[in-house]
Formats: structure tokens, sequence, C-alpha cells
């Protein structure tokens, strides 16, 4: 990393203030209130987040400290005795909640499940016992290798509700990614399904499970807990192999949930970062249930009528905390869906929204671009006319694609919420309040209440307005990640040295570029691993890509740099274009000139390359890293196995 802090080119200057009809129901209504709340958390963090704490959630025990900062170590409510299965479902059963529709599942097939708090509560109490009675124990951690059904979400709070911390991983990934996980965690158990539905396929998941755990190649694996979604014939391992209606039949719906510490850990959950072993992340109780249930009751604005959806999968944080845990905590409605556009229904997503009536829809840039790609006669030919909010997430939104969202999807109507954080933060940290921010697209706003959000150089010291630099948190906040599971010196690496510590004083380095801008905005640049250096000017690589993705014919981009002899970098664009665009010398001309003219010849890309798609990971973040070993035709090194589609990188190589 070098210490010369970012240069921002991007000119992005529209404002959208929340619409009068939103802000007369919103929870946080105005920008005083929020800046109200703001002013009060900044002033004393541990007296806001107790008294939340306190009024939010049911504790077994009280703390008998706030937070205890010994840095970077944070440990938040000590001593306080708490279950996030309880406060998600236990304590709903004594409200007119009880027969709310907690959970309502659309498989891909159309096949559908709704269950209310009083089902959901009967079957996580079934399961776990049912993990009991396979000898797992409080501490023992459990994997979690499911399609995106109901029996997804009832594990986790299963786990939760008899302390054992689950590791969830991604059903998309290899069996490989897949051992070296459960192994790095020690897991006692796995729970998986015969297969699940994605695009019009089966996933065969009980395949990986049997390939990862070959003959003897997780030891510490003792059981499989087996779904039956798909229903296609699968060998069953006597003795190791369940079926889970076998055992949920005839296991007791009495299972109390135990007291845990505050800081006994929840989950653990792996992510790649851009080099090296994927890291565990470690999450704990009580700290993150306050987190994730304040995020998601101020930044989605919930109330009682909504239909909330987030089209994240439960194997990525965004699922953890906002698919289950954020808004059951709430008593919300949460909507999960197995499928994902598809050549058999393209507009699949919409017809869930017109199904159930979705009010809140959550979802990321990268599905944005490809719902663009697609056409707007697919919306269109729908009613969307119950959305009233929505968001996104996973990496900076290019303001092209915020004002499609703003138009076809929320038809002028719904306030955006660009939610900025991390797997690492736990819940959103800096994002619009939908009734009380003024949007500007590309930017995510504001920090949310408690969360000490800055922009400095490697020293620390905060830079000027609209100068870009580092993006840190100065102080802990409830939702933080405790440490990486077994490497607690690469926690300490990772996340608090690189910006070095001021009079004692530690700042959270979340590893991404970003400016502030004369109204307080965050502007987040990108990965700083990330950044261009031509002839001397740091550029991130959002802008640049942002700037091409305004051009009608782009539908993505992804910039790098390539060693250049005379300017230390050069820009080198990949990119995709719209449906029926062809590419010819003119087409390269005008999308520079376009660049130029948008930004400035600075950022001129020294090369456009075309492809049908760019390499991203399974998560939808494009993999930069290998386009620059590409755009350097060097050979692609390091760890490709969170990539969603091998045949991107041969064709890309190919077209060089
Ligand atoms: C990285 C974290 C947080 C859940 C999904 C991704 C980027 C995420 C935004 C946003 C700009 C964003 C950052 C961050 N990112 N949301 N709204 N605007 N950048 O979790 O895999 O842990 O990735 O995603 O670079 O550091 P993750």
């Amino acid at each position: 990393m070098v210490s010369t802090p970012i240069e921002s080119i991007l000119n992005e200057h529209r404002s959208f203030a929340p619409p009068e009809d939103f802000v007369a129901n919103a929870v946080i209504n105005s920008q005083a209130e929020y800046e109200r709340l703001y002013a009060q958390a900044q002033a004393n963090p541990e007296t806001f987040w107790a008294e939340l704490a306190a009024k939010e959630l049911h504790w077994f025990q009280a703390w008998d400290q706030v937070l205890d900062w010994q840095p970077p170590h944070a440990k938040w409510f000590v001593n306080g005795k708490i279950n996030i299965s309880y406060n998600c479902l236990d304590r709903h059963l004594t409200t007119w909640r009880k027969n709310k529709a907690a959970l309502i599942w659309e498989g891909e097939p159309g096949d559908s499940r709704t269950y209310t708090y009083a089902q959901l509560h009967r079957e996580v109490c079934q399961f776990a016992n049912v993990l009991k009675q396979l000898g797992v124990t409080k501490g023992d951690v459990v994997g979690i290798y499911m399609p995106m059904i109901p029996e997804a979400a009832i594990a986790m709070l299963a786990c939760a509700r008899i302390g054992a911390p689950h590791s969830v991983v991604f059903g998309g990934f290899s069996a490989e990614a897949l051992r070296d996980r459960l192994n790095d965690a020690q897991a006692k158990l796995v729970i998986t399904a015969d297969g699940g539905w994605r695009k019009d396929a089966i996933v065969p998941l009980k395949e990986q499970v049997d390939k990862a755990l070959g003959s003897d190649l997780v030891p510490s694996v003792a059981n499989v807990l087996v779904v039956q979604r798909t229903k296609q014939t699968i060998p069953m391992l006597p003795g190791r192999d369940h079926w889970w209606h076998d055992l949920q039949k005839g296991a007791s719906a009495d299972c109390p949930a135990e007291p845990m510490d505050s800081e006994d850990m929840l989950f653990v959950l792996y992510t790649s970062g851009s080099t090296g072993k994927p890291k565990g992340v470690v999450h704990t109780t009580g700290g993150y249930n306050l987190y994730t249930h304040m995020t998601t009751k101020w930044v989605f604005d919930l109330n009682d009528m909504d239909v909330y959806w987030c089209t994240a999968d439960v194997g990525w944080i965004t699922g953890h905390s906002y698919i289950v845990y954020g808004p059951l905590s709430n008593g919300a409605t949460t909507l999960m869906y197995e499928g994902a556009p598809r050549a058999s229904n393209p507009g699949c997503f919409w017809d869930v929204i017109e199904k159930y009536g979705v009010t809140i829809f959550y979802t990321a840039p990268t599905a944005i671009r490809a719902f663009i790609k697609m056409g707007e006669h697919l919306p269109q030919a729908r009613d969307l006319s119950s959305l009233r909010l929505l968001g996104t997430v996973g990496e900076p939104i290019n303001p092209e694609a915020w004002i499609w969202y703003h138009r076809i999807i929320g038809q002028e109507r719904c306030p955006i919420v660009d939610t900025w954080w991390q797997t690492e933060t736990g819940g959103h940290m800096i994002t619009s309040l939908p009734g009380a921010i003024p949007a500007k697209p590309g930017s995510a706003t504001k920090p949310f209440p408690g969360i000490l959000a800055d922009v400095v150089d490697l020293e620390g010291n905060p830079v000027a307005d609209n100068d870009g630099g580092y993006l840190v948190v100065r102080y802990p906040w409830p939702g933080m990640m405790r440490t990486v599971y077994g490497d607690d010196d690469r926690f300490r690496r990772t996340y608090w040295e690189h910006i070095a510590p001021k009079d004692g004083k530690y700042v959270y380095f979340a590893g991404d570029g970003a400016r502030r801008d004369e109204d307080g905005y965050f502007w987040v640049m990108g990965r700083v691993d990330d950044v261009i250096s031509v002839s001397g000017h740091r550029l991130g690589t959002m802008e640049i890509e942002s700037a091409l993705v305004s051009h009608p014919s782009v539908a993505e981009a992804a910039v790098v740099g390539k060693p250049d002899p005379v300017k230390g970098e050069e820009i080198v664009a990949f990119v995709t274009l719209e449906n029926n665009v062809n590419v010819d010398e003119d087409l390269i001309k005008t999308l520079k000139q376009h660049v130029v003219s948008e930004i400035g010849a600075l950022a001129r890309p020294g090369e456009i390359r075309f492809s049908d798609a760019l390499p991203k990971t399974r998560s939808g973040k494009i993999m930069r890293r290998l386009l620059r070993s590409l755009a350097a035709g060097e050979e692609i090194s390091g760890d490709t196995s969170t990539l969603e589609d091998r045949s991107v990188l041969d064709k890309l190589r190919e077209g060089a």
C-alpha cells in the first residue's frame, strides 16, 4: 500500500430527497432526527447502545459492563446472557405476531411454503433436539451447506438455540472449498440437502459433501444430515448420513433456548479477500443481535405490514444478517427465494414481487446491471406497485444503474438505500436512512448512528473534503467481528495495523478507498488493492467503470492497471456490451472519448477489450486480480476457487 491517497475524478451531483409519502410514515423521518441520533451516539456510544439493547432485546441476565475495549479486541455487554434464537422466535409468541408469517419461501420450480412465527419456532426446537441427539453440544461448530430453502434458516436458528456456532458455506462452492472451511473450523456435523434448484438444474450438494469428506478427509465430522429437496437418488452412508425428515419426525418440540454469554461465538463465516487463504470471520452473540436488529429496523424502515425480500444467499453475510437474524429479531415477514433469473423465466424476480406484494426489495448492483441488460419490458409487464423501498449492497453502484433502479423498479416512488458494509462489520455501516437522508446516486451517504467513520491518509490523519483516502472506523461498534478464527494475529495485521495507531488509538481499516464530500457524504471508490496508478495519479476503479457504464452501449465494465514504462500503469478496460451492439474501431474510439469527456484525459483507457462476461466471485464481485494478470499477459496465479464460471477466463484468454 502506498501512502498517497486516492484521487477522485467522478462528477456526480444529482440528489434525491426522500419522497413526501415515504417521510410521512417513516420511523426516522428527518435529517434533523438523524443528526440528533448521530450526535447522541457520538457523545456517548456506550449509553446509546446500552439503551437500545435494553429496550429492543430480551436478556436472560443483564450485562455488567457495556464495552470492554482492549484494542483491537472488543467485548460488548460483558456477562450479559442472551439467545438470538429466543429473540428471533420465542419472544414473538406472546404477542399477536405468533401467527404472523415469519418466513415466506418460494422455490425455483414454483413450489412454496409459509411459516408463521409459531410454526418456525416449533421446527427450530425440533431440529435443535435432532442436533442434540446426534451429540452436538454447546461450542461445537456445525457446517451448513444448503440450497436456499427454509431448512437453511431453521438449521441456523437451531444451532444458535443450543449454542453451537454455525459455519455456513455457500452452496455454490466446490467440494475442495467446502473441505478447507470444514477443516479450518473443525466442524462436528454437516447439514446439507440432496440438491437444490438453480437455473432449472439440480445443484448436487450431497455429492459435493461426499467428495469433500472423502473417506477421512475431514476427521472432525461425525454425522451428515440431509434434507430431501430435489429427490434424485443419492447414496447415504450408514451410520454417518441421516435424513432430516426421519429424525425431525420423532423429535420433541420442547427445547428451551440456551442462555448464551453475550460474547459466545454465534458463527464463523469465511470471506475470501483478494489474496491468500479464506479468513474465518468470527461474530459473537449479543452485539451482533443488537446491531443487525437496529440496522434492519432503521435502514429498512420496517413496519408490520412489510413483506421484506433480500435476494442474497444465506451463504453470505447479507443472508445471515438481513434474511435471517435482523428481520426475524424485528418480528418481520422475510421472504426467501431459491431461484435465479434464468432463460426459462428471466422475469422471475418481478413475478415474486407481484405474487407476494413485496414492499422492500434489497439486491446487488451486479444483479441490477443484469436486469438492465435483460430489458425493462420484463419488470414493466408485472405489477410492482407494492414496492415502497429499494436497497443495494455489495459494491459501489454506478450512478446510471442507480437511476435505472429508481426509475424502472422504484417507479420514482421508492427511496433507495445504498448500504456499505462488510462480512467483518456484521451489519450496515454507511447507509442512508430512507426517510431522513437525501440520496446521491453512487454514494452510500452517511454513517449509521454510532459509527465513527472517517477518511484518512496512511498516518491516520483525516484528509480534506473531496480528497480520496482510506476508509476507517474510529470506535468499536456492537456488530464488529471479534477475530479471525484460529488466527488472531491475522486479525490484527489485516484490519488494525495498516493505519498506524496514534496515541494508543486504534482505527479499523476496511480495505476500501473513499472520499467524503462537502455535505459529509461518503463515496466508496473500490478496494485499495485495485487502485490504478497513472502518471503519479492514483485512481479508484469505480469512477472509471461508472463513466463507461454511463454509455448506452455498455452493460458492464471493469478496469485494471497494466504496467507501463512511462506512465507507471495504463488503464485497461474490460467491457461487456448491451445486446445487439457490434464491436468496431469506431466503438473503441467512442468509448475512450466518452471516458475523457465524462471524467478527463487522465482516465482515458489505453486499451479496451470486449467479452460477453466478466470473471466474478459467486457473490457477484468482479475479480480484478485475475483481469490484472490477463491484461499484463501473465499466468493466472492464486486462489480461483471462488470464481463463479471458469469458462469466462478461458474465453477472455482466447480473446486476447
Ligand atoms: C466489500 C465487502 C456487505 C455484504 C456484501 C459484501 C464492497 C459492499 C458496498 C456499497 C460500495 C460496497 C466494499 C466492501 N461493498 N457494499 N454499498 N458501496 N462498496 O460483503 O464480501 O464482505 O465485501 O464490498 O468494497 O469492503 P463482503
